[in-house]
């Protein structure tokens, strides 16, 4: 057992605990599809339901992970089990929570891959171009060929295992001390710069003044799946995290510290990014690609955009590569803590893995665009389908109707009470696990799957 425990590692400092969550959280979800989310969907409204969602639902849920992951010090599966019984039917969220990330992982380092071949254009200035056309035809070139995608992807899967090698103390936590900051400069130095943009004020009145008629049920529905995926909920990241977490900290207040970071982070992504597209005329309406295309094209008009657009690509890098070393870390403890695995074979062989998983989705504007599934999607499309849209809700529904009416009552009270200025919130947040998130993410099913409209 204590073999065990030194095995898996814990925390060296709360602070450490809570950069590395939050870099969990703030990914591409903030950077790159938020914004274009918030775009589509009319700004303002939407961005106030996406808030109520992630305080009455994504909260809530963290706490759960949490206090899952603590009071067993064990991954997923294991924790289901000790909470349970070994053959229990709930150890199958945890089963399911190593198959998100597995899936996650392998898509979003092709997505990190592309980034990290935008700071590389960027600093060759996109070779001088300026016509809008030629910049966006970039994105396009590089979606379809196939050898730069897998090129990426096999670097980023090197630089997320080369963290996850190094622990929990010396990789996870102190990648986290380190980018955090850097991540936290980067977009103070942006905003700064799109704050002196003529845009910004409108920028700032699409971000903030809700108009109703832009908003659909449907967007409703995005905003709250959203919650899940910028959280990293549903899939045991936060639970694993927890789970190296020692009995002096308040769960109930990181959780709120955490949320409101990762919040804070996908509001100034906006700031940064509306400004921008406002000034030079352009619609936020761009969709997936807003990030891709159209911010390079208005970086060649920006003076200084140059060393603009390096920050800005390096930054989503870096996002990206906080979020996926806890997507690689909930396969990683899993092998540690079930099979008892070594951290290096238990890192190595399932990050090989999930590079080799990783190649259709790479190739999927290129040799395989033509190999869809779901309904038309291709492979990269429907695996970020399918986890973000699905995996994630169910994972999440599960552990709160775990922690709601299976987790001994008691032990769910003193995780949340133990050491907590919020102690006496327990009720209503009771009140949001047991009804109100598994109610929220019930009607997205019944919704998803045409059982119910609107
Ligand atoms: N929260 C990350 C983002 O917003 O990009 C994505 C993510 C990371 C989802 C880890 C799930 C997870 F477990």
């Amino acid at each position: 057992m204590i073999d065990n425990l030194k095995n898996r590692g814990q925390w060296a400092t709360r602070m450490g605990f809570m950069l590395a969550c939050a870099g969990s959280a703030i990914g591409l979800g903030n950077i790159w599809k938020f914004p274009y989310i918030a775009g589509m969907n009319g700004g303002g409204l939407f961005v106030l339901i996406y808030l109520f969602c992630i305080f009455a639902v994504g909260i809530p849920i963290m706490i759960c992970e949490f206090a899952v992951g603590r009071s067993t010090q064990s991954s997923p599966v294991e924790a289901f089990r000790k909470l349970t019984s070994k053959n229990s039917f709930w150890q199958i969220v945890g089963w399911m929570g190593i198959l998100s990330g597995f899936v996650i992982l392998s898509y979003y380092s092709v997505v990190a891959g592309w980034a990290m071949h935008y700071v590389f254009l960027s600093v060759k200035n996109f070779n001088g171009a300026t016509n809008p056309e030629v910049i966006s035809g970039f994105f396009g070139a590089l979606y379809s060929n196939g050898w730069v995608n897998l090129f990426w992807h096999a670097i980023f899967m090197l630089l997320t295992i080369s963290v996850i090698l190094g622990g929990v103390k010396k990789g996870i936590e102190r990648a986290a001390r380190w980018l955090m900051p850097i991540l936290f400069g980067m977009m103070l130095l942006l905003l700064i710069r799109s704050s002196f943009m003529s845009g910004f004020s409108q920028a700032v009145s699409f971000v903030f003044s809700p108009d109703a008629s832009k908003l659909t049920a449907a967007g409703v529905l995005e905003a709250l799946g959203h919650s899940f995926f910028t959280l990293s909920l549903g899939m045991g990241a936060m639970l694993t995290y927890g789970s190296y977490l020692s009995h002096k900290t308040d769960l109930v207040k990181s959780s709120i510290i955490i949320s409101i970071m990762d919040t804070a982070v996908a509001l100034i992504a906006c700031l940064i990014l509306f400004p921008v597209l406002f000034t030079y005329g352009m619609s936020p309406e761009a969709g997936p690609g807003l990030v891709f295309k159209s911010m390079p094209m208005v970086f060649s008009q920006l003076p200084g955009g140059t060393i603009f657009a390096v920050i800005f690509f390096l930054l989503l890098t870096l996002a990206a590569l906080t979020s996926a070393i806890s997507l690689m870390e909930v396969v990683t403890s899993f092998f540690i803590d079930t099979l008892g695995w070594k951290r290096k074979t238990a890192t190595l062989l399932p990050g090989f893995l999930i590079f080799l998983f990783g190649i259709p989705s790479a190739l999927s504007g290129g040799a395989l665009s033509k190999f869809t599934m779901l309904g038309g999607k291709n492979f990269f499309d429907a695996m970020d389908y399918l986890s973000s849209n699905w995996f994630l809700p169910l994972g999440g529904l599960c552990i709160a109707l775990f922690v709601g009416y299976r987790m001994d009552l008691s032990l769910v009270k003193k995780e949340f009470k133990e050491n907590s200025i919020f102690a006496k919130l327990f009720t209503p947040w009771f009140y949001c696990v047991r009804y109100l998130a598994p109610l929220a993410v019930a009607i997205v099913f019944l919704y998803k799957i045409g059982l119910l409209k609107f």
